[in-house]
């Protein structure tokens, strides 16, 4: 009987000694792009990515990502293809993951990718839903480990709606051992369940986000309203008035607090543009780790732990 594939639906399908595995992976993949080194451990492998919702980074790191690691990836969408017809998505499923060794999804409910997941044959990967954005994760904790070291036992304060990047945080607090700050407008709390918590209380609730930024090791954030929620914009606008991250939660948080945001960012919004564009922020090396991290995790689900120096 083949093994059935591992799949990368939320971040809590990967222990912390995996975890660990990859971003050491991360970090000497990432060296080897930059020294222009060949590095094609998935040649003639294909990876199809899905998407039902818009996308930059996700898009060009994923398929950047596979190109330099020898292989290929096809992008879809459902505008032109059956999916957006009606397909059930575990027919899609079932043809799909016969053709390519590796599945992308960027969606809207979980439950579309863990219906497709259930009938692939190969590991399905979540390039984010409504509930969750794991690879997001897995680029900003590696980032902040490059920036500061281990991130455990370090403290987050994620400031405005809680979406699916800030769900992820939360599960990745109770993965490897960290504590995160949350801050949200009345109505936008934090649901544990939605979030997928174990309730571990790795997490705490502020009503003022300057409670939730003193003493932070990074104060991240992001829109306020996500893909698919357009429909309420005007109302999360006015609610979310007095969760702007900026120079002065900055300075309440530690002195060498990073500033992170999965991009894209609304200057004047989530973010005051001198926090997004000071000296603390490091969105550009979180945008750029996307590709990175997820090269590494292309390699694992695909092969496995490997040897390589
Ligand atoms: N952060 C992120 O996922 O960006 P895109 O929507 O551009 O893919
Ligand atoms: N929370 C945002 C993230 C975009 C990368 C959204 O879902 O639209």
């Amino acid at each position: 009987m083949p093994q059935p594939p591992r799949h990368y639906l939320q971040f809590r399908d990967l222990g912390r000694e995996e975890y660990a595995y990859l971003f050491e992976r991360s970090r000497a993949i990432k060296a080897r792009f930059l020294r222009y080194e060949r590095y094609w451990p998935l040649q003639d492998r294909t990876l199809v990515m899905i998407f039902e919702k818009a996308s930059t980074r996700t898009r060009l790191s994923f398929e950047a990502g596979m190109h330099q690691l020898g292989g290929a990836a096809i992008y879809l969408n459902t505008r032109d293809s059956q999916l957006g017809r009606g397909e059930p998505v575990e027919d899609a499923a079932q043809v799909i993951s016969r053709m390519c060794d590796a599945v992308m999804i960027r969606t809207y409910e979980q439950s579309i990718i863990e219906r497709f997941a259930q009938h692939s044959r190969v590991p399905v990967i979540n390039g984010l839903t409504n509930e969750y954005h794991p690879c997001q994760a897995l680029a900003d904790i590696f980032t902040f480990i490059e920036h500061r070291g281990s991130i455990e036992g370090r403290t987050v304060a994620w400031i405005g709606d809680s979406n699916n990047v800030c769900n992820t945080w939360l599960q990745a607090a109770e993965v490897l051992g960290f504590h995160v700050h949350v801050s949200t407008p009345p109505g936008y709390e934090v649901e544990p369940e939605r979030a997928g918590l174990l309730g571990t209380g790795h997490y705490a609730h502020f009503d003022d986000p300057m409670d939730a930024v003193r003493g932070a090791d990074l104060v991240t954030t992001d829109v306020w309203t996500s893909m698919g929620f357009e429909a309420e914009n005007e109302a999360r606008r006015a609610a979310f008035q007095d969760w702007q991250v900026d120079a002065e939660m900055m300075r309440a948080a530690r002195p060498d607090a990073l500033f992170m945001h999965c991009l894209p960012a609304h200057r004047g919004e989530e973010v005051a543009a001198d926090v997004i564009d000071g000296s603390q922020s490091v969105v550009w090396d979180e945008a750029a780790n996307r590709m990175h991290t997820q090269k590494a995790l292309l390699e694992y689900l695909l092969l496995g732990r490997v040897e390589d120096a």
